[in-house]
Parts: C-alpha cells; structure tokens; sequence
C-alpha cells in the first residue's frame, strides 16, 4: 500500500455507479468490502479526499493486505475508487472473489446484503452501459445465483435486500429493483428453487432488450411520443432475440423477458405469443416491474409513495395482472417499512 496521510478522507457511502470527476478524469466507487485480504488487485485503487482530490492508494498487480485492510477501518474508508477504463477488471475480479469474500462468518447479514448489492449493481450497470456479451451475461448469473444461495443459506433475507432499492430510475437500477421484488414474492409464494431461479435470472435481464433502442428514448427526459413507444414496444423482442444469440437456452427465462408487458386480459404487448399463457414467473415479474415503474422517480415524475403505487395498480389493472401476487407484494412491503 502506498504512504497515504489518512487525512481528510472523504468516507463516501455511494455505492452505485454515479462518476465523480477531478480535472478531466473520472472515478467510481468501489465498496471497499468486495476486497479480498491477501489477493492481488488487477486495477488501480484511488482514494478520495474532502477537497475531492484523489490519490493512488494499491497499483494493479499489488496484493490487498491485511494492514491495508486495517488502515481503511480505522479511518472509516468505506469506498475507494477506480477510474471507468478499468471496470471491466473489476466485474472480473468481483466474479472471481464475491463467493470466496461471503464465506467469512464474521460479516453481518447487513454487510453481506450490501456487498452482494454492490455487487450486482455494478455488473448490471455494466451490462446496460458498456453492451451484453455471453461473459457479462454469465457473470451477472453467477452473481444470482451467489445471492439466491446465500437466501437459502439464510445468511442473507428478502427483507435485508428490500432496503435496498433505489428510488432513483435507472434502466440498471430498475432491473436489480425488479430482480429484488420478484425474488421476495417468489421465495414468499413458496416457488421450487428452480422457479426462483429462472424469476431472478428472468428479473435482471427483463429489460436487456433497452440495449438495442437508442438511449435518447431510454433517457429522455419528458414522456414519450407515439412513435418513439413504438419503438420501445419492440424491447421486450429484441430482449429474447439477444439472449438467444448469445445462446440462452432456458425458455422459461426467455418468456419471462418476451412477455413482461403481457396482460392476464390480452393486452400489452411483447415477443410473439402464440395463444401462449403467460407463467407464473413472468406474472410476478409484470407484477414487481409495474411496482418500481410507479414507485421510482424520473426524470419527469416524482416517485409516487408505495400505498398510492400500490392503490394504482388495484384500482387500474385489476384484471390485467395476478392480484394474489399484488396482495403478497403489499404485504411484504409493509412488512419491511
Ligand atoms: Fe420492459
Ligand atoms: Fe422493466
């Protein structure tokens, strides 16, 4: 580790994505408990000051030792930072040590949750931001699964991971929200473990198809025009159109991302459906899905509170999805307010 004075360190408890800049260069946050004791780095580590100066603290190739492990938690370091050339490293070491990282009994249940929080973010922002390959794709299942273990392990709970949705939208955020809400209605429903599967790994790549629609409809600040929903309405297409071409096998993950938009009455609209009904998976995802549309702020709405999310989606599409699910959902949220 290099001679840092541990002075006027900023702390920072920003987990996600969100850049911070000095001059023309750029850092993200890395929560610093992803980092292994004893393992080599592969990407340069900053540190941040108050006056937002940064500071190399390990050079890629260096081992993260348990002095430097000691003198982050004396100064109350909880995120250093890389700059975004080297993300990819770092989505790679994450894949590699986040098992390894999560068999130390001493983490707390919150710290566990944060850490696999931390670390799904950061690969689902990868994977809307820098485009979807068969890697990225099997890293971020990889790291659903790790959490779906950890669930049934009981190291972790639904309720644990339910403080941790973002508020704020993000095409990124949204899917790990979505991911989240599923999961806790799934595991709430009683589903197999391979039902709970196929829901978490259907909720994350839900809206993968976002990738393919140009990112100033998927950003624009305003609501959208006809034409422009024309176009988004082919996401839910081009989703399962890129996880075959990246070999996606499972159909019950490929219905999930067709036919989120499918409506129990007939509407909505998706992949080609053909009389086909819609699975019990997909329904708890349109559920958990049209539940973080409306509770999330935009850019051009504010977020709507739970209860009055919740009330829309009664009074609005009673019969347009599974209102059993919706009444577990309500349940769950209130149960972790
Ligand atoms: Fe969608
Ligand atoms: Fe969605």
């Amino acid at each position: 580790m290099y001679q840092v004075l541990f002075l006027d360190i900023l702390t920072g408890k920003s987990g996600n994505y969100i850049s911070f800049s000095e001059g023309n260069m750029d850092y993200l946050p890395v929560n610093c408990d992803i980092l292994l004791v004893n393992q080599p780095i592969d990407f340069d580590l900053y540190i941040r000051y108050s006056n937002d100066s940064y500071t190399l603290l390990i050079k890629a190739g260096n081992i993260f030792n348990s002095t430097s492990q000691q003198q982050l938690l004396e100064n109350d370091v909880s995120y250093l930072y890389i700059i975004p050339e080297t993300k990819e490293k770092l989505l790679e070491y994450q894949s590699k040590t986040l098992s390894q990282l999560l068999q130390n009994p001493n983490l707390t249940e919150k710290r566990r949750t944060v850490i696999l929080h931390d670390a799904i973010i950061n690969q689902v922002n990868y994977l809307f931001d820098e485009g979807v390959n068969k890697a990225v794709i099997y890293q971020t299942k990889e790291i659903v699964k790790v959490m779906l273990d950890q669930l049934s392990a009981n190291l972790i709970s639904t309720q644990s991971l339910l403080k941790l949705v973002s508020h704020n939208y993000y095409t990124y955020s949204h899917s790990v929200n979505v991911s989240i809400y599923s999961i806790a209605l799934a595991q709430e429903l009683g589903l197999t473990p391979e039902s709970l599967s196929v829901v978490a790994n259907g909720a994350i790549l839900h809206d993968i198809g976002k990738t393919k629609i140009d990112p100033k409809i998927i950003t624009k600040p305003a609501r959208l025009t006809n034409e422009e929903m024309r176009i988004m309405y082919d996401h839910p297409k081009l989703g399962v159109e890129i996880l075959r071409a990246l070999g996606e096998t499972d159909i019950a993950v490929l219905k999930i991302v067709g036919m989120h938009h499918y409506k129990l009455d007939g509407s909505g609209y998706g992949a080609d459906r053909d009389e086909e009904e819609i699975s019990i998976e997909t329904q708890i995802v349109t559920v958990a899905d049209i539940f973080d549309a409306l509770s999330t702020k935009r850019t051009y709405k504010e977020a709507i509170p739970y209860f009055t999310a919740f009330k829309t989606m009664k009074v609005m599409m009673n019969n347009q999805i599974n209102t059993q699910f919706l009444n577990k959902l309500i349940v769950l949220m209130g149960r972790s307010a």
